[in-house]
């Protein structure tokens, strides 16, 4: 068998998660779902779902990973023989296909953006660019074969590990960049609506279907229920505190979202944007802002800006195309070039159809973030909390007995109850409902 990439050091892995982990959900997803379900409400809500329901389920993630030191299949096979959570496998190839079809329609927009961008399209009225994206139909699709080409050819060549060394740099100055963007907004006359609209909550607002999509976007967020950060966190060290490092992978990711629903928001308002307009809500917004600035700040702003959400998006694209390819190279024996063209190939035509429709668009992210996802999550905390035994669990994360030793009862109680009974009972309550 072929001897698996190494990740080397301990940055090295944590960039990786990060890199799979921070992406359009953060900075695409969370802001538009916030202006969906009611603004402040949405956020508290979805802190909530990260504390108890996703953090619990990437630790169960790398306590599975780290332990097995394999890919989903895998680790079901080491740590639990001939049991029914071998088909926990599966989930982690469906999900990340359906997923990455309408992920790379989003990529392809970014793509786009970064072009116009480039040619100064952003610096003086920017209004109906997104419109006129849309319009067109050849535009969107071939900016979506673009990019998974992009991501095919990244894991063809195998420079995945050079692509998050580069995110060493991106990252950061997404990061900068968009606390410069939070600033600027804030200095719009009539921001302060859109920060009254942050920060004070309406808890009328909160419906079942606000805890359904605070959860799914914890899920899509933090890459979970797809066997992403399990795989990742197999390449961790075991001298590595995993509590501490994947923890603090997860904290950065909530952090990065909410701040850039504070780039959003105060502009939506300024601008008289409708705050709960969908999916478009970034491809409106960002330009609008870009164009309040003067012409070459907001041009210089504007290139590095789309550039870094384009390679934070690519960072978690390879991720997802990486979880399949690798279940056929390991499981099937398939090459991995037939098994990279094959699948990216299927996950271009789903795309296109994406694209075509915005009804299967908004199908499939539905399916993946409120349903699939959780779903995975929820297997994997399962067999964290009742198939592996206690002692191995918190060797894993207490760094045999040494670290985090009373956080981890903490812990070891949300992932064995509060986090299994908490995506049950909000996928009973929409059943019911
Ligand atoms: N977490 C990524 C984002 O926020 O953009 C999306 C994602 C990547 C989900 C990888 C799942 C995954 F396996």
């Amino acid at each position: 068998m072929k001897k698996r990439e190494q990740f080397t050091g301990r940055l090295a892995v944590v960039l990786a998660m990060a890199g799979s982990a921070i992406g359009l959900g953060n900075i695409w997803r969370f802001p538009y779902l916030v202006g969906q379900n009611g603004g402040a409400a949405f956020i508290l809500v979805y802190i909530v779902a990260c504390a108890l329901l996703a953090i619990p389920v990437f630790l169960s993630e790398c306590v599975i990973g780290r332990r097995s030191g394999s890919s989903t299949f895998g680790a079901m096979r080491k740590l639990a023989p001939g049991s029914n959570y071998r088909w926990a496998g599966l989930v982690t190839v469906i999900t990340p296909v359906l997923l990455l079809s309408f992920y790379s329609v989003v990529g392809g927009w970014s793509v786009d953006y970064l072009l116009k961008a480039c040619t100064l399209r952003f610096t003086q009225d920017s209004a109906g660019v997104f419109e006129e994206l849309l319009s067109s139909t050849w535009e969107p699709i071939f900016m979506h074969t673009a990019f998974m080409v992009g991501t095919a050819i990244v894991i063809l060549l195998g420079v995945k590990k050079g692509i998050e060394r580069f995110t060493k740099v991106t990252m950061p100055l997404l990061f900068i960049l968009i606390i410069i963007i939070v600033v600027f907004g804030l200095t719009l006359p009539g921001a302060g609506k859109g920060v009254e609209y942050l920060v004070k909550p309406d808890f009328t607002k909160i419906t079942p279907s606000v805890i359904t999509s605070a959860m799914g976007q914890a899920f899509f967020s933090m890459s979970l229920g797809v066997g992403t950060i399990l795989t990742y966190a197999s390449y961790v060290s075991k001298e590595e505190n995993l509590m501490v490092s994947a923890g603090g992978t997860a904290v950065f990711d909530l952090l990065f979202a909410v701040l850039a629903g504070f780039a959003v928001m105060p502009a939506v308002f300024v601008a008289g944007i409708q705050p709960g307009q969908g999916p478009g809500l970034l491809f409106d917004t960002h330009p609008y802002i870009f164009s309040q600035m003067s012409p070459w700040v907001g041009a210089v702003i504007s290139i590095l800006f789309f550039l870094s959400v384009l390679v934070a998006a690519l960072t978690s694209s390879i991720s997802l195309l990486e979880v399949g390819v690798a279940y056929l190279v390991e499981e099937k024996g398939v090459s991995r070039t037939k098994a990279t063209i094959g699948l990216g190939a299927l996950v271009w035509a789903i795309g296109v159809a994406c694209s075509l429709r915005g009804g299967v668009f908004d199908f499939l992210d539905h399916l993946c973030s409120d349903w699939l996802m959780p779903f995975g999550g929820l297997l994997f905390a399962m067999f964290v909390g009742w198939k592996m035994s206690k002692a191995d669990v918190r060797d894993e994360l207490t760094n045999g007995g040494t670290r985090n030793r009373i956080l981890f009862n903490v812990v070891y109680f949300l992932i064995r109850y509060i986090a299994p009974i908490g995506i049950l009972g909000i996928f009973l309550t929409i059943l019911l409902g």
